[in-house]
Formats: structure tokens, C-alpha cells, sequence
């Protein structure tokens, strides 16, 4: 059987442990994956047990209290703290999610955080999201057309049902959960796009107002870009807008179907 390790510089180790100085009965075990390339030194899992009454209730609480309190070099990405921005996504207890919207009580036991799978790491909790965003602006996400554009007073009208086409699209905060917990985008993300950038592309396909529909799906017909999708789910599975990126890359292999009858 073969057996795969990691090379040395990568093996995570343990690091410190910092200890709630109250007596309180509400605390909570936190291990942070930290890693500082400017160290030199390997990863490692820092341990925090914190008092649950100095933070608010959900993850993203936790690690800012850690963060302001007790060690401020701890790095990571916030902004809305309300699940819209997408920038606190990480995976927790073993789940690709957002902090902001995870709550600590739905965590059994100790609370393990690490940066999203698979990315190359900038520091601590903050994946490097360079290349994910580049296979965004690929997909052309902006609306195309060739008609002349209406008079100023006027607009680009859709119907209500074409409008409804885009529910379970426009929702999307590219938070990059969906991708980076795909073994597709693992293994081939320098050519695939994987479920985030895919759903996007639908998102546009599906637009009644777009005119580049025929391009769109030309420049998707790729045996990479599209098709390394295998249906695995895990991207739907994690999505913590509840939105189906699955369904929406089957929608445009359908129509790559339609394109060719
Ligand atoms: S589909 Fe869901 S998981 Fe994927 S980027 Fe959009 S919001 Fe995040
Ligand atoms: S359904 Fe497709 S995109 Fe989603 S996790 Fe599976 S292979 Fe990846
Ligand atoms: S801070 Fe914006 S989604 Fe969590």
C-alpha cells in the first residue's frame, strides 16, 4: 500500500497553550492552526481555552476575543460579520463554513479551526485566494450585450419568471467554501474552475439580459474547466448560503448538451 507523508517543513506541531484565568464554568477549548512564514518554522496548533462570557456566541466571536485579548498576532480575514462578505471562511470542527455565522454551541467538544483546505497559506487563517479570484474574473462576470443600451430614462426589463431564474445564484458571496472542498478543485485547480467560479458563470448564463450566452458556453466546453466536475456534492454540501453549485454546473453541462442537438 503506499503511503504518503508530509515533507517535513509542513508537519504540523504543537505550540502553546494559553489558559482562562477565570473560574467561570462556561469555557470552550479552541486549537488555531498558526503558521508565520516569516518565522521559518513549521505550523503549528495553538491551544486557547477561553471563558465563553467574554465573547459573543458564534466562532468568529472567539477568535477576535483571542485575537484582541490574548495573542495579537493571530491573523484572519473579517469584514460584515454577518455572512455577506465571505471573508471569514474557514473550516471548523471539520466543515468549510463561515465563522461569523457558526455557532460555538453547535460544536461538540474542542473547537478546531484551520484555513480552507487546500490553498496555499499567506499566514495563520488566511488562505491565498489569488488564483480563485482570477478563475472569477475569467468566467467574464459582468452582464454582455449587443443591443443598444435603452435610453437613459429607461432600463434593460426582465419578466418576474426570468428574474426568478436567478434565485439560488445571486445569493452567492464567493467565500471559496464550495471549491476548496471539492477533491476536483484539489487536484486540478490550475485548469478546472471549480463549483464557486462555475456557478457564477451560470449565474450569467441564466441571465435573460445577457446576449453572450453562445460565448459563454463556448469558452466553458473544455474538458477541464467544467468537466472534472464528477458530482461528488461537497460543494452543495457545505455551502453556507444553502445554495446548489452542483445543480448549476449540471444546468450548463445540459445546455452544452442542448448546443450540440
Ligand atoms: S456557492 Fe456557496 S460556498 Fe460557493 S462561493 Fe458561493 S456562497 Fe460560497
Ligand atoms: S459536485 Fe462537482 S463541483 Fe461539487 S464537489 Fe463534486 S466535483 Fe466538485
Ligand atoms: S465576516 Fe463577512 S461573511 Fe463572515
Amino acid at each position: 500500500m503506499v503511503e504518503f507523508t508530509l515533507p517535513e517543513n509542513s508537519k504540523i506541531g504543537t505550540g502553546k497553550t494559553v489558559t482562562a484565568a477565570s473560574n467561570s464554568l462556561k469555557k470552550k477549548i479552541f486549537k488555531i492552526y498558526r503558521w508565520d512564514p516569516d518565522s521559518g518554522e513549521n505550523p503549528r496548533m495553538d491551544t486557547f481555552e477561553i471563558d465563553l462570557n467574554n465573547c459573543g456566541p458564534m466562532v468568529l466571536d472567539a477568535l477576535l476575543h483571542i485575537k484582541n485579548d490574548l495573542d495579537p498576532t493571530l491573523t484572519l480575514r473579517r469584514s460584515c460579520r454577518e455572512g455577506i462578505c465571505g471573508s471569514c471562511a474557514m473550516n471548523i470542527d471539520g466543515r468549510n463554513t463561515l465563522a461569523c455565522t457558526k455557532a460555538i454551541a453547535d460544536v461538540d467538544g474542542e473547537v478546531k479551526v484551520y484555513p480552507l483546505p487546500h490553498m496555499a497559506v499567506v499566514k495563520d487563517l488566511v488562505p491565498d485566494l489569488t488564483h480563485f479570484y482570477a478563475q472569477y474574473a475569467s468566467i467574464k462576470p459582468w452582464m454582455q450585450t449587443e443591443s443598444p443600451t435603452p435610453p437613459e430614462d429607461e432600463e434593460r426589463l426582465q419578466s418576474k419568471e426570468d428574474r426568478a431564474k436567478l434565485d439560488g445564484l445571486y445569493e452567492c458571496i464567493l467565500c471559496a467554501c464550495c471549491s476548496t472542498s471539492c477533491p476536483s478543485y484539489w487536484w486540478n485547480s490550475d485548469r478546472y474552475l471549480g463549483p464557486a467560479a462555475l456557478l457564477q458563470a451560470y449565474r450569467w448564463i441564466a441571465d435573460s439580459r445577457d446576449e453572450a450566452t453562445g460565448e459563454r458556453l463556448e469558452e466553458l466546453e473544455d474538458p477541464f474547466k467544467l468537466y472534472r466536475c464528477h458530482t461528488i456534492m461537497n460543494c452543495t454540501d457545505t455551502c453556507p448560503k444553502g445554495l446548489n453549485p452542483a445543480k448549476a454546473i449540471a444546468e450548463i453541462k445540459k445546455l452544452q448538451v442542448m448546443k450540440g442537438t
